[in-house]
């Protein structure tokens, strides 16, 4: 469905991505896997058009899309939730969704669209009329998750989702997630919480530097000692080792 063939992407003169290549099967849950600065986030903004590569190929349901525009690229269908949730904290929950909703011609769609998000998360709906900028850092992610479904995207790029919640909500989020891929959504999860990550994913690269290091199923992960010793053993975060971040 979605694959990437040796991308390069540049900020100025900065590489950030050293010829990465990855794909995403119609149906499943993939996770890219890395510390900060790896590169995570611009793999997910090269797909998504915010960024140009320099070298290399996407195609997306064997369309070229590495030359879109990103307001083409969402019409094909891919959904992206920015790191940090990227809400407009000024405007109120129900004019974020619409802003998601933008390429919706059909007002009544958009309606449909926002019911089933309320039906989705009905803590979105009491506070409707609220700015987001109030809600709490959990709701706020509910709010960007739903703001990105409004086009009903066949694939969803989800950058960091679990960043800065509590626990609690981190396990709620994840039930999201979980829940979305069941429902049929193809997922691209980027995230810093490697158990987490891979106890949900059919699917796992590690990204160290701009490069993939690592892939396999979590039972392949798991095989590799490095990983298993390092990541998965004690649950430890990616972002306390030195390895990850290519030291
Ligand atoms: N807008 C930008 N301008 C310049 N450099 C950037 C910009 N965004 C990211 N970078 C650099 O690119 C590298 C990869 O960043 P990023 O994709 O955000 O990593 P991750 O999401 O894995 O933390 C880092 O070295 C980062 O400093
Ligand atoms: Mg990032």
């Amino acid at each position: 469905m979605l694959k990437l063939v040796g991308i390069e992407t540049y900020y100025g003169k900065i590489k950030a991505l050293h010829g990465v290549s990855l794909e995403v099967k119609e149906g499943q849950l993939v996770t890219i896997l890395g510390a900060n600065g790896a590169g995570k986030s611009t793999i997910l903004k090269t797909i998504s058009g915010l960024v140009e590569p320099e070298h290399g190929t996407i195609h997306f349901e064997g369309k070229r899309i590495d030359r879109k525009d990103p307001e083409e690229i969402v019409a094909m269908g891919i959904g992206h939730v920015p790191e940090w949730r990227r809400i407009f904290p000024e405007l109120t929950v129900e004019e974020n969704l619409k802003m998601g909703g933008f390429l919706l011609k059909e007002k009544e769609l958009l309606f449909e669209r926002m019911e089933e998000a309320f039906k989705h998360f009905p803590i979105l709906e009491k506070r409707k009329n609220q700015k987001a900028g109030n809600l709490s850092g959990g709701e706020q992610q509910m709010l960007s998750i739903s703001r990105a479904l409004m086009i009903k995207p066949k694939l969803l790029l989800l950058d960091e989702p679990s960043l800065g919640l509590s626990p609690l909500l981190v396990q709620e989020i994840f039930a999201i997630i979980k829940e979305l891929h069941q429902s049929g959504v193809t997922i691209l999860l980027v995230e810093q919480n490697v158990n987490r990550a891979l106890s949900i994913a059919d699917y796992g690269y590690v990204l160290t530097t701009g490069k993939i290091f690592l892939s396999g199923t979590y039972e392949e992960l798991l095989d590799e000692e490095k990983v298993r010793e390092q990541y998965l053993g004690e649950g430890k975060y990616i972002r306390r080792s030195k390895l990850w971040s290519g030291g």
